[in-house]
C-alpha cells in the first residue's frame, strides 16, 4: 500500500482535491501568463464533474495538475490524501497506476501491441503476472464491447473503438477517479454517445470518481456538477 504522505481527516473525504492553485506559464517570449488562478475543487468519492471552457482557458492544464502530471506554480494538490509534488517519482507513479485513470482526446495507445496487451498494461507495470493480467484485460475488453478485437493493433481499430479501449486500459485498476481530457472530442455523435454510457457505467459499478474536461453539453450535463473556466478561475455554471 501506498504511504499517504500528508493528510488530515478532511482531505480524507476527497478523492482528488486542490487548494490555492496558480499556474503560470511562459510565453515564446518569455513573458508569464496565468493559465489558472486561485483554483480550489474537491472531488467527492463516486462525484463526476464537468470542466468546459473555451479553448485555451487551461482544462488540459488543470486536469494534468489535478493527475500529478504538472506541478502548481502556487497551492497544493491531494490525491487520496497524498501530495504527489511531494514524494519521489517512484511513489508518484505508484499513486498514479493504483489510483487514477487517465483517457485523453487522442487515445494514446501503444501503436506496436495490440488491444488485449495496452489494456492490460496498468497491470503489467503494477507487476501483476502476465497471465493474470491478460485475463484480466479480456474481461474489461468484454465490459467494453470489444472481445473480437483482442489480437487487433490500434491501427485496425476505428476511432469509437480505439477511444473504448483506452478507457477499458484507464479504469482496468478501478481508479479511485477516472481524468478524461475531451474524451469525446475526436468522435461522431454515435461513438461520443457509447463513450459517455461507458463512462456511467464504470462510475456507476465500481464508483469510481470522474473528472472531465468537455466542449460537449449533452457530455457535461449527464456529470452531476458542471464548472467552467473562465479568465483563469473555475467558476460554477
Ligand atoms: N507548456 C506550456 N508552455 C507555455 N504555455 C502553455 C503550455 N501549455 C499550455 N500553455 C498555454 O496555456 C493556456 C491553456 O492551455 P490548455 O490548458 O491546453 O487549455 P485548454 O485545454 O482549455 O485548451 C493556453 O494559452 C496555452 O497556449
Ligand atoms: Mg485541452
Amino acid at each position: 500500500m501506498l504511504e499517504k504522505t500528508t493528510q488530515n481527516s478532511q482531505q480524507e473525504n476527497f478523492v482528488i482535491q486542490c487548494q490555492n492553485l496558480h499556474r503560470i506559464y511562459n510565453d515564446a517570449s518569455g513573458m508569464p501568463i496565468s493559465v489558472l488562478q486561485d483554483i480550489n475543487l474537491c472531488i467527492k468519492p463516486a462525484e463526476m464533474i464537468a470542466i468546459t471552457g473555451a479553448s485555451g482557458s487551461g482544462k488540459t492544464t488543470l486536469l494534468q495538475l489535478l493527475g500529478g502530471l504538472d506541478k502548481p506554480t502556487q497551492g497544493e494538490v491531494f490525491i487520496d490524501g497524498a501530495n504527489p509534488n511531494k514524494i519521489s517519482d517512484n511513489e508518484l507513479s505508484k499513486l498514479r497506476n493504483q489510483k487514477l485513470g487517465f483517457v485523453y482526446q487522442f487515445h494514446h495507445l501503444i501503436p506496436e501491441i495490440s488491444a488485449l496487451e495496452n489494456v492490460s498494461m496498468p497491470l503489467f507495470i503494477a507487476g501483476i503476472n502476465r497471465s493474470e493480467a491478460l485475463d484480466r484485460g479480456k474481461k474489461i475488453l468484454q465490459e467494453v464491447g470489444l472481445s473480437t478485437r483482442e489480437h487487433h493493433k490500434p491501427a485496425k481499430l476505428s476511432g469509437g473503438e480505439r477511444q473504448r479501449v483506452a478507457i477499458a486500459r484507464a479504469v482496468i485498476n478501478k481508479p479511485l477517479c477516472l481524468l478524461a481530457d475531451e474524451p469525446t472530442g475526436n468522435l461522431d455523435h454515435h461513438n461520443a454517445k457509447k463513450i459517455i454510457e461507458l463512462i456511467i457505467e464504470f462510475n456507476t459499478a465500481y464508483g469510481m470518481s470522474v473528472l472531465l474536461n468537455t466542449h460537449d453539453e449533452t457530455l457535461a450535463n449527464k456529470m452531476h456538477k458542471v464548472l467552467s473556466l473562465q479568465s483563469a478561475k473555475l467558476v460554477t455554471t
